[in-house]
């Protein structure tokens, strides 16, 4: 397994196996009937990705094992061993309605979603956890750069120099385009808050209709404890030199407010500091950077 240098597509620094296939990735043609599901990386796409997916088969566990692939929605993000593919060839495969997830920033979507007035889900989590949460990710996906020491992870996240690119460009980006384009921005914060409300927000942002009883399964179904057992959720599928989970399990910890255990006071001085500049321009309601 070999860590592959980042390569910029139009500034954005994306894994070389994205970055390889960028014209046919660009020039998707979704369905109409396909839905986004877009994040910056470790900010609850995984969550939502199960959410959707019992929603979509009412509540039946067994009914989404049956899908065509264990990691889900594969657009762009296939772990297998290199050579990666894009994962466009298995989105071919795959029966309507395709949940598609990607971690693209809003200005690389294919502009085809948009034509075609596709729904889009995007989840959005407080900087300081989201980072957190990415640093370990990188200690265990041997496919990723190194993450290096914390101190110095924290100055890359602030000026962008991660898979993605940067965390604020990112936020920003669905945040502006979410009326124009209808799509549904959700916060990691308000999922663990009160997370019936927040499936149940995804039910009819999809124009779905279950029963009480389903969105009470769905919420159990989904909980951390559940999905961590969930070889459907837990990556486990994907082989351990890629990612060693003995390192950090996927699903590592699942909640707000664990940045306190790992910045340092300075560290997040610094941090805030960065943050507001970054932000300036911006009102997203984020609730939980103290
Ligand atoms: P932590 O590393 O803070 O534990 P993604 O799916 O976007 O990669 O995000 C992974 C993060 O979401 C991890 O955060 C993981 O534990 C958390 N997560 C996954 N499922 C969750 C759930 N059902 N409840 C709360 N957090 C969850």
């Amino acid at each position: 397994i070999t860590r592959f240098p980042l390569i910029p597509v139009r500034g954005v620094p994306l894994m070389n196996h994205i970055a390889n296939n960028w014209d046919s990735i660009w020039a998707f043609r979704p369905d109409p009937s396909d839905l986004l599901i877009a994040t910056y990386p470790k900010a609850g796409t995984t969550w939502t990705q199960e959410i959707v997916d019992l929603l979509l088969h009412n509540g039946d566990a067994e009914a989404c094992k049956r899908a065509p692939t264990p990691v889900r929605s594969p657009f762009l993000e296939i772990f297998s061993p290199p050579p990666i593919p894009s994962g466009l060839d298995l989105l071919e495969k795959m029966d309507p309605p395709r949940v598609i997830k990607t971690h693209l920033p809003f200005q690389l979507v294919p502009p085809g979603f948009w034509e075609n007035k596709c729904k889009a889900i995007y989840v959005a989590r407080n900087a300081k956890d989201n980072l957190v949460s990415y640093y370990y990710f990188d200690l265990m996906n041997q496919t990723q750069p190194e993450p290096g020491p914390f101190d110095g992870y924290i100055h890359k996240f602030m000026q962008g120099d991660l898979s993605w690119g940067s965390w604020y460009d990112h936020v920003k980006g669905y945040w502006l385009e979410r009326e124009k384009r209808n799509i549904l921005y959700l916060f990691y914060e308000d999922m663990k808050e009160n997370p019936r409300r927040e499936v149940e927000r995804i039910m009819r942002y999809l124009d779905l209709s279950v029963s009480d009883e389903v969105i009470s399964q769905i919420v159990e179904l989904t909980s951390f404890k559940n999905m961590k057992e969930n070889p459907m959720a837990n990556y486990s599928c994907v082989p351990s030199p890629v990612f060693d989970q003995s390192i950090s399990p996927f699903m590592r910890k699942g909640e707000v407010g664990d940045w306190k255990n790992h910045f340092t006071p300075e560290q997040s001085k610094l941090f805030d500091e960065d943050y507001e500049k970054q932000m300036k321009d911006i009102d997203i309601p984020f609730r939980t950077l103290i």
